[in-house]
């Protein structure tokens, strides 16, 4: 009989085995589930010698980084990195416009790269630790429908997204002597990996949370990246999520965001007129996030969101709710 807690137990004796006595893991938490339940099952696993680390990217969520240390530390005692890369990233991201495979793959070298040292210090400082040993691994939440969509987007069309967390990216890490890949979750969907969380422990909001991409914001600033677009979105999206908690509607809802768009429309401010960007807001229903429902808000609800995001959110003409279900949308923009 499969249960969630043998799962656990399982997994956590197949990392002892593949791991080591010594070995160490380095991983990525992003501050969304899946990272934060891994993190959590290695930490059980193999304690201080997992190394979590969080790249601020320069396009995470509002307070992101901050929530992710208390949550992580406070709650788990998990040792947690922050490595403030959101200005190599930004200026990486400049010019990139109508093209958003390019934009996915900055991120993810970006990232790759930024590991890489951190890989470096932290295998410097604990070599003269008694624990010593190499970094040999990297962990990574990889979901099953990630790893699904990942091989079924490369037919003899050409490939339509770089999921960002699937395999291959780590090759070229540490000079390219590779890390190994960890994914203990490749075989669960996502309210598998909620039930591997609480089973872990985890806080009931961390667990709860709204999944959140590796790239984070920046898929869902469509057209260039800059510092001054993703604040919009980030203000914009704060105010969304913060209506949608106050309204006790967060639970009911899978994945919401706030996203910027690139066309400019004319609106009045004041007694000035206007030539600005628009805002999308996207929520949506899913259980397995391959196929997703668009959520079912009031009116009364998106217009008070609309208002208020564009009385507190300057540089924006208009705020649009996006009425697509994937397929044939996806949920994120890019
Ligand atoms: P899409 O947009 O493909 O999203 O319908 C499905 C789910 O996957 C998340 N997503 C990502 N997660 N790295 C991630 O870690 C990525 O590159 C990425 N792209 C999409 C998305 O937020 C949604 O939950």
């Amino acid at each position: 009989n499969w249960t969630m807690e043998k799962f656990c137990d399982l997994e956590v004796e197949k990392i002892r085995a593949l791991v080591g006595e010594k070995g160490q893991v380095l991983g990525a938490v992003s501050g969304g589930v899946d990272s934060s339940v891994c993190a959590a099952l290695m930490h059980k696993a193999i304690g201080e010698r997992f190394h979590a680390v969080l790249v601020d990217n320069g396009c995470m969520r509002m307070n992101e980084c901050a929530e992710v240390k208390v949550a992580l530390e406070k709650n788990l005692g998990i040792n947690l990195t922050v490595v403030d890369a959101s200005d190599l990233f930004l200026d990486k991201l400049a010019g990139v416009v109508n093209d958003p495979e390019k934009k996915r793959k900055i991120m993810g070298n970006t990232f790759i790269e930024v590991f890489e040292k951190e890989a470096l210090r932290i295998e410097e400082a604990a070599a003269n630790s008694p624990k010593a040993g190499k970094i040999e691994w990297f962990l990574q939440g990889t979901l099953y429908p990630d790893v699904i969509e990942s091989i079924s987007f490369k037919g003899p069309s050409a490939t339509i997204k770089t999921h960002h967390n699937v395999g291959g990216l780590t090759d070229k890490m540490k000079n390219g002597q590779g890390l190994k890949l960890i994914e203990p979750l490749r075989e669960l969907f996502k309210d598998e990996a909620r039930e591997l969380g609480r089973q872990l422990g985890l806080p009931a909001e961390l667990v709860g949370r709204h999944p959140f991409p590796g790239p984070g914001i920046s898929i869902r600033v469509v057209g260039e990246v800059t510092r001054e677009r993703v604040e919009i979105a980030r203000k914009a999206d704060f105010i969304f999520i913060e209506e949608i908690r106050k309204a006790g509607l967060y639970d009911q809802i899978s994945q919401a965001y706030a996203a910027l768009l690139v066309v400019n429309a004319v609106g009045v401010q004041g007694d000035k007129r206007v030539h600005a960007p628009v805002i999308a807001l996207r929520a949506v229903k899913t259980t397995d996030f391959m196929t997703a429902d668009v959520f079912d808000f009031s009116r009364k609800f998106t217009q008070t969101i609309a208002s208020r995001i564009m009385n507190e959110v300057d540089g924006i003409s208009r705020v649009f709710y996006d009425e697509t279900p994937k397929p044939p949308g996806t949920i994120e923009m890019e």
